[in-house]
């Protein structure tokens, strides 16, 4: 019998396999730093849009007859090993723990719509995928806001993913209050993200890594001072559905960002060639010719371009023009995270 050892969640009977499917997103405002990497406690609030058609499917198989001896994970058709293999084994155990049965190992298959090298924060979309499935799998009911806590352990921006549309995360001061919650559904705006993928190099280092180094750049304290604001700006924006409105405002976050990643120690630079060819281009295209687009950046050098679906022609058409881009993915608003009938094994 499972037990739980939070009040806020109840035990149903356990189905033992599940299969979960969510989607990536696209900050607005970064999750940068980390203020207790313990629970991935972050620095500031972070508002995103979850990203409909890009999305990670995954199954969890507990073995209650004892035959595994080690969890199994598959990731778009590999056996996992090493260091990405013990992220979902740590995930796992928190699973087990929530459960009250930690002897159950797991066989995990997930599998990503996107390529992996595209720079896409699989990790958002991995996690928030892993932890439904993991639960439902586990017979335990959590809502979507202890779904979210449950995430952010395994990814800070998956805590993200488990709502659908707009969604902001809140900082919150402890595990149970660093939350996300949605702002509006997809259907409230389809705003489209056009994926600039101008290097498919794995990146050096990853954003776990970079979290804990914020608080060694002098612009840290600067950046989080001006967040109250941009968050304020970037909620209303969404509200009021005024890109013209949201895209200075997300365009100067990713730059103070990046301006973060740059000046910690040791430094971070995510940037390529290709990555301020499109920059410029965009610019060029917003001021000279009035085309509505603005540019964000993850941890890495692709760009997300956000625009309304009346420009995205037009903004495809020109990204051909550009030396640097290899391809481009593009996705609207979509829904959370859900667990789905179809098993991938
Ligand atoms: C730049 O959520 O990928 O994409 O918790 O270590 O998995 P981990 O970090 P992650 O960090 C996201 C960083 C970002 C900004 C964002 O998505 O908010």
């Amino acid at each position: 019998m499972f037990r739980s050892s939070q009040s806020t969640s109840q035990s149903i009977a356990p189905q033992l396999k599940a299969t979960a499917r969510a989607g990536s997103n696209i900050a607005f405002i970064k999750y940068w730093g980390v203020a207790n990497p313990r629970i991935n406690l972050p620095l500031n609030n972070s508002i995103s849009m979850t990203l409909g058609a890009l999305h990670t499917t995954t199954t969890v198989e507990w073995d209650a007859g004892g035959r595994l001896g080690a969890d199994e994970v598959t990731i778009d058709g590999e056996r996992v090993e090493g260091k990405k293999a013990e992220r979902v084994t740590q995930h796992l155990d928190l699973i087990r723990h929530l459960a009250g049965d930690r002897r159950y190992r797991a066989r995990v298959v997930s599998r990503n719509n996107f390529p992996m090298a595209s720079g896409i924060a699989s990790s958002a979309s991995a996690f928030a995928a892993l932890t439904v499935a993991a639960v439902a799998a586990i017979g335990l009911a959590l809502d979507r806001t202890r779904l979210s806590a449950v995430a952010r352990h395994g990814s800070g921006s998956a805590s993200r993913s488990i709502f659908g549309g707009y969604v902001e995360w809140e900082r919150g001061n402890d595990d149970a209050t660093s939350v996300a919650r949605q702002l509006f559904p997809a259907e409230h705006w389809n705003l489209r993200d056009v994926v600039v993928v101008v290097s498919t190099a794995e990146k050096a280092v990853s954003s776990q890594n970079g979290h804990t180094l914020a608080l060694t750049s002098p612009f840290n304290a600067a950046r989080i001072d001006s967040l109250y604001t941009a968050l304020q700006e970037v909620r209303a924006a969404i509200t009021l559905r005024d890109l013209n409105r949201l895209g200075p405002v997300i365009e100067q976050d990713a730059l103070a960002m990046h301006a973060v990643m740059m000046t910690s120690k040791p430094s971070l630079l995510y940037w390529q060639p290709g990555t301020l060819e499109v920059l410029q281009a965009v610019r060029r295209w917003r001021e000279q010719d009035g085309l509505p687009v603005y540019f964000t950046i993850d941890a890495g050098p692709n760009v997300h371009l956000i625009c309304e679906p009346a420009f995205e022609r037009e903004l495809l058409r020109r990204l051909q023009t550009l030396s640097g881009v290899r391809s481009t993915l593009t996705s609207g608003p979509g829904d959370g995270a859900e667990t789905v009938d179809q098993h991938l094994f």
